[in-house]
């Protein structure tokens, strides 16, 4: 893209701007598997496990919107691709959550083969641009771990499931 005050032609690397767009919408989509989990719980009635699962969804829409702005403040465009659709049922809550993990492991490699893209085309700044993203996913990653686990020790337990349903609900951020 042309730099209007200087003429000058800046490029980011085509692979490595294809690969921010590819991750700007896995980004999306999480927040759309997020949202497709929340109506799974909201249907069931366990609202604070929708609760959770929305807010999980908002800070995967940040995440798309930090990749939107980066590729913008690079002086590239950004390129809309179609959002897949979701998957919409599931058998229990540790099933939502063994996906959820799985699906954080997925954005882990992604996120990995992006910092080596940048390496490999000596981007410096799009390589510490992602180093949040690789924290992130250390979160992210621990997060949906810890409730697998606590699901898993619930078993089949009614009362279990209950009082995890009103931990998760007071979710803040
Ligand atoms: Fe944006 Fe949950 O990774």
């Amino acid at each position: 893209m042309l730099n209007m005050n200087t003429g000058v032609i800046i490029m980011l690397d085509r692979k490595l701007l294809k690969m921010l767009n590819e991750q700007l919408n896995r980004e999306i989509y999480s927040g759309y598997l997020y949202w497709s989990m929340a109506s799974w719980f909201d249907a069931n009635n366990l609202k604070g496990f929708a609760h959770w699962m929305k807010k999980q969804a908002e800070e995967e829409i940040d995440h798309a919107k930090k990749f939107y702005e980066y590729i913008n403040d690079r002086r590239e465009k950004v390129e809309m691709l179609p959002v897949e659709a979701p998957k919409s049922s599931w058998s229990s809550p540790l099933e939502v959550f063994e996906d959820t993990f799985a699906h954080e492991q997925k954005v882990t490699e992604m996120i990995n083969s992006l910092v080596d893209a940048a390496r490999e085309a000596n981007d410096h700044a799009t390589f510490e641009f992602l180093q949040w993203f690789v924290k992130e996913q250390v979160e992210e990653e621990a997060n949906a771990e810890e409730i697998v686990q606590k699901l898993r020790f619930a078993g089949d337990s009614p009362s279990v499931i209950l009082m995890l349903d009103q931990a998760l609900g007071s979710r803040e951020d």
